[in-house]
C-alpha cells in the first residue's frame, strides 16, 4: 500500500457520563491509513463507531468526548495536537466532510451560492463577488442544471438529490485532499443514490483526492471502494482490499455482513441475519467484542483480545479463529 496521507494510529475515544463523570470507551485502538488517490470504505452496523472516528479526525467531537489514546497524522502533523484555530485551517481546506444529516449541515436561511462562497472566503483570499462567481462554477462541477439560478435558491427549495450535490459542492469547494462522506446517500432513492456515488467517484478521479466512504451497504463498497475497513463495536475487526474482502472474508462478523447482502442471494433463499445486536458501549465485552454473537466462539475469545494480524498482503483480521488456523 502506498504511503498514507492520513494515518489514524491506535485511537481510543470515550464519552464522559455527565452524571457519574465516568468515561465510557467507545473506540478501542482504531488504526486506519488512507493513501492518496484512494477510496476507503468503512462499514459496520449502527453504533460501531464509524462517525465518532471521523468526527475525531475533523476535530468535531462534542465536549463530553475524551480522546484517551492515539494519534491522527495528516501531512506529518498530529491533528489531535492542533488548537481550534489551526484545526479550522485544515477543516474544509485539506479534509472536508459530508455529514450524515444533510439538512443539519446546510444553513436553511442562506442562499446556496452564499454558503459555497463562504467556504471559499474562509480559506482563500478572494472577494465576495469573485467567490459567488466561483460558487456557480462549483455547482456546475457537481452537474447541477441552471447553476446561476440554484445559487440564488435556499436549501428547502431543492430536491434531496440536489441538496446532496450542493453538500458535495461545499465540501469540494477548496479542493480538499480527503473527502469524508458519512452515509452520503442513505436518504436518497436508489437511482439518485447511484448518480451521487458516480459523481463523487468522477470528482475524485478529476482531483486525485481520496474519499473515506462510510456506509452500511457492502454493495456500495463493492462498487466504489479500493479498500474496506470493517468496524464492530469500536474495534477494527478486518481490513482488506475490496477484492480480497469479497473473495475471502475472514472475520465471522464480515462473513455475516456479506451473507446478509441481498444481491448475493436468489429470491427464494431467506436472507441471513447476524443474531443479536451491537451492545451499548457500557456493555462492550473486554476481550473479543463480537464473541457473544459469534457462532465460532471459544474460550480464548472470552478472555483475550484478538489483535489485527496480517493474513495476506493488504489483508488483516482480528480473530482468534484465524490465529488458530496459523494465519499469523
Ligand atoms: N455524544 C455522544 N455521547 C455519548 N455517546 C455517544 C455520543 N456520540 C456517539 N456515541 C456512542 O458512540 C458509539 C458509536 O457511535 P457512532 O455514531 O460513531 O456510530 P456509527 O457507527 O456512526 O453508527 P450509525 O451507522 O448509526 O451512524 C455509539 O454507541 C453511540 O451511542
Ligand atoms: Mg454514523
Amino acid at each position: 500500500m502506498p504511503e498514507p496521507i492520513l494515518s489514524i494510529r491506535n485511537l481510543s475515544v470515550g464519552f464522559r457520563d455527565t452524571e457519574t463523570k465516568e468515561v465510557i470507551n467507545v473506540l478501542r485502538d482504531v488504526s486506519i491509513d488512507v493513501p492518496a488517490d484512494h477510496i476507503l470504505g468503512i462499514v459496520g452496523e449502527s453504533g460501531c463507531g464509524k462517525s465518532v472516528t471521523m468526527h475525531t479526525v475533523m476535530g468535531l467531537l462534542p465536549r463530553t468526548a475524551v480522546v484517551t489514546a492515539g494519534q491522527i497524522r495528516y501531512d506529518n502533523r498530529d491533528l489531535l495536537g492542533l488548537n481550534p484555530v489551526q484545526m479550522n485551517e485544515y477543516r474544509g481546506k485539506e479534509i472536508a466532510m459530508i455529514f450524515q444529516e444533510p439538512m443539519t449541515s446546510l444553513n436553511p436561511v442562506y442562499r446556496v451560492g452564499d454558503q459555497i462562497a463562504e467556504m471559499l472566503e474562509l480559506h482563500q483570499d478572494i472577494s465576495h463577488k469573485d467567490a459567488l462567481a466561483e460558487a456557480v462554477r462549483k455547482l456546475e462541477l457537481v452537474s447541477i442544471p441552471s447553476p446561476e439560478k440554484v445559487a440564488e435558491q435556499y436549501p428547502h427549495e431543492l430536491s434531496g438529490g440536489m441538496r446532496q450535490r450542493v453538500m458535495i459542492a461545499i465540501a469540494m469547494a477548496c479542493d480538499p485532499k480527503i473527502l469524508i462522506a458519512d452515509e452520503p446517500t442513505t436518504a436518497l432513492d436508489v437511482t439518485i443514490q447511484a448518480q451521487i456515488l458516480a459523481l463523487m467517484k468522477a470528482l475524485k478521479e478529476k482531483m486525485h483526492s481520496s474519499i473515506i466512504l462510510i456506509t452500511h451497504d457492502l454493495g456500495v463498497v463493492a462498487e466504489m471502494a479500493d479498500e474496506v475497513v470493517v468496524m464492530y463495536a469500536g474495534d477494527v475487526v478486518e481490513k482488506a482490499l475490496v477484492v480480497n474482502l469479497f473473495r475471502e472474508p475472514s472475520h465471522p462478523y464480515t462473513t455475516g455482513l456479506l451473507k446478509s447482502l441481498p444481491m448475493l442471494h436468489s429470491s427464494d433463499e431467506r436472507l441471513y441475519n447476524i443474531v443479536g445486536t451491537v451492545p451499548s458501549p457500557r456493555n462492550f465485552p473486554e476481550a473479543c467484542r463480537f464473541a457473544p454473537r459469534c457462532e465460532f466462539v471459544h474460550d480464548r475469545c472470552l478472555v483475550e483480545r484478538p489483535r489485527l494480524v496480517r493474513i495476506a498482503p493488504d489483508h488483516e483480521v482480528a480473530c482468534w479463529l484465524r490465529v488458530a488456523q496459523g494465519a499469523a
